[in-house]
C-alpha cells in the first residue's frame, strides 16, 4: 500500500512550561481533506507550524510520503534538523498558506511564484514563469502578474499565495485560517479556489472557522482540544453526532 501523504505520530510542542501539543497523532491520505477546529488556543496553528518546522516539536515523527524527517535534539531540547538537506527536500513538499498571505512586498507577483521554485527546486527563469502563469490562471489573477501585493485586494493576494505554494508542486497544503484575514466579500473567491483544489485531488490540512465550508469540503474532521485530538470522524460524525462533551459543546456554539 503506497504510504499516507503525510503522517504525524505522537507530536508534542511547549513554549516554556505550557505543553501546547500533547501527543498529536493524524494521517492524511492522498486526496484526504483534513479540516482541524478547536478553540482559539487548542494548538491548531502551533500543530501546522510543527508539521512545517517552523516551529519545532518536542518530540514525535513527522513522515512525508513515508520518509520520516530526520530530528534531534537541539540544545533547548526542541527538535530540530538533523540532515538539512533531506529536511529541505521535504518541507519543499508541504506548502503553506498562512492567514497574512506573506507575500514578499518588494516583489512583483509573476516574482513571488517563480522564486522558491528556482531557488529550491532549481528551475529555469522560463520554465518557471511559464509554470506560474497557468498557476496565476488557475487562481483567476492572470491579469495581475506584473502588480505588486499592495496594489492588489486581500482576496487577491491570497490567491497569488495560493499560486506560489501550488508552483512548488506540494504534496500537502497546510492552509491556517486562509480567510480570516479577508474582508466577508473576498472570503469567496478564496473558499471557491480551495474548493477546486479539493476537486482535483490534492492533500490538504485546513484550519477554518469557516465551518459550513469545512463541513462540504472535507473528507475528516479533527476537533481539537488542549492540545489533543479530542474528536476525529467524517463531517457527518463531528458535525452531527459529536460523542466528545466538549465537541458538542464546541459544535452548537459554531452554528
Ligand atoms: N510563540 C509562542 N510563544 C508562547 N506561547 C505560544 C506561542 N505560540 C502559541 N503559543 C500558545 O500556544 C497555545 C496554542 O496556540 P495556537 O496559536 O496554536 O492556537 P490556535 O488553536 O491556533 O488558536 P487561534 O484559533 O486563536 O488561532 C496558546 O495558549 C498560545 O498562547
Ligand atoms: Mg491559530
Amino acid at each position: 500500500m503506497t504510504p499516507p501523504a503525510l503522517e504525524v505520530r505522537d507530536l508534542h510542542k511547549r513554549y516554556g512550561d505550557l505543553e501546547v501539543l500533547k501527543g498529536v497523532n493524524l494521517t492524511a491520505r492522498d486526496g484526504d481533506v483534513i479540516s482541524i477546529l478547536g478553540t482559539s488556543g487548542s494548538g491548531k496553528s502551533t500543530l501546522l507550524r510543527c508539521i512545517n518546522l517552523l516551529e519545532n516539536p518536542h518530540q514525535g515523527q513527522i513522515l512525508v510520503a513515508g520518509e520520516e524527517m530526520k530530528l534531534k535534539p537541539g540544545r533547548d531540547g526542541a527538535l530540530v534538523a538533523a540532515d538539512n538537506k533531506q529536511i529541505n527536500r521535504l518541507r519543499a513538499n508541504i506548502g503553506f498558506v498562512f492567514q497574512n498571505f506573506n507575500l514578499w512586498p518588494h516583489m512583483s507577483i509573476l516574482d513571488n511564484i517563480i522564486e522558491a521554485p528556482r531557488r529550491v527546486l532549481g528551475h529555469r527563469k522560463a520554465d518557471a514563469i511559464a509554470a506560474a502563469e497557468l498557476f496565476l490562471e488557475k487562481v483567476g489573477i492572470a491579469d495581475k502578474r506584473h502588480a505588486f501585493p499592495a496594489q492588489l485586494s486581500g482576496g487577491q493576494q491570497q490567491r497569488a499565495a495560493i499560486a506560489r505554494t501550488l508552483a512548488m508542486q506540494p504534496r500537502v497544503i497546510l492552509f491556517d485560517e486562509p480567510t480570516s484575514a479577508l474582508d466577508p466579500e473576498m472570503v469567496q473567491e478564496v473558499l471557491s479556489v480551495i474548493r477546486a483544489l479539493a476537486d482535483e485531488g490534492r492533500t490538504m490540512l485546513l484550519v477554518t472557522h469557516e465551518m459550513g465550508f469545512a463541513r462540504n469540503v472535507s473528507s475528516q474532521i479533527v476537533f481539537l482540544h488542549q492540545g489533543q485530538v479530542e474528536e476525529i470522524g467524517t463531517p457527518e460524525q463531528v458535525f452531527d453526532n459529536p460523542v466528545s462533551e466538549r465537541c458538542k459543546q464546541f459544535m452548537s456554539s459554531h452554528r
